[in-house]
């Protein structure tokens, strides 16, 4: 029986950190579906045409790894993909609270679906979309915390008049 997992988020922007989580579940799952969730913010900074573009680039040598877009519950996409694991990353502590909360919601929701935590590598442990959006937008240096192509994606937006 081969163990197709779903890794939800947002994933505005794609960090080097969501890059190792997911690619440590395509070694430890047959495929792993990266799914972006659609109106998780109301101002997101990059479109879901974008974001699913920058996400389907990155992986495209990766045969296991697919990207989709999901709306509505989680654990109901989850089953009609026919997956049966939830992937998430744990940074440190502070994540862990929401992360139980939503484990623990989604197993009374579903009790099929099962939740499963990975560390990122030590050097991702900081990192998050929110943070990289705030440290970009002040001039801060992102390189090597986001993949080149969202490096490249954020300098265009800073580029384009607003509104663009
Ligand atoms: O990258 P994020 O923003 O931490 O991801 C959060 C996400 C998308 C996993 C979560 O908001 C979610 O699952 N939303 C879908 C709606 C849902 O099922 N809510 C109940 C979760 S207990």
């Amino acid at each position: 029986m081969s163990t197709l997992a779903v890794y939800p988020g947002s994933f505005d922007p794609l960090t080097n950190g969501h890059v190792d989580i997911i690619s440590r579940g395509a070694r430890l799952f047959d495929r792993i579906i990266v799914s972006i969730l659609v109106n998780a913010e109301k101002a997101p900074l990059f479109s879901m045409e974008e974001r699913v573009e920058i996400a389907r680039e990155v992986f495209k040598d990766q045969r296991n790894v697919e990207v989709d877009t999901f709306h509505g519950l989680l654990v109901d996409y989850v089953e009609r993909r026919g997956a049966h694991v939830i992937v998430r990353g744990l940074r440190a502590v502070s994540d862990f609270e929401f992360e139980f909360q939503m484990a623990l919601m989604n197993q009374r929701l579903n009790p099929r679906i099962e939740t499963v935590f990975m560390m990122p590598a030590e050097q991702y442990t900081y990192i998050s979309s929110r943070l990289i959006k705030e440290v970009f937008s002040l001039g801060g240096r992102v390189h090597g915390l986001v993949p080149e192509l969202v490096e490249l994606r954020l300098r265009e937006k800073q580029l384009a008049p607003r509104g663009a």
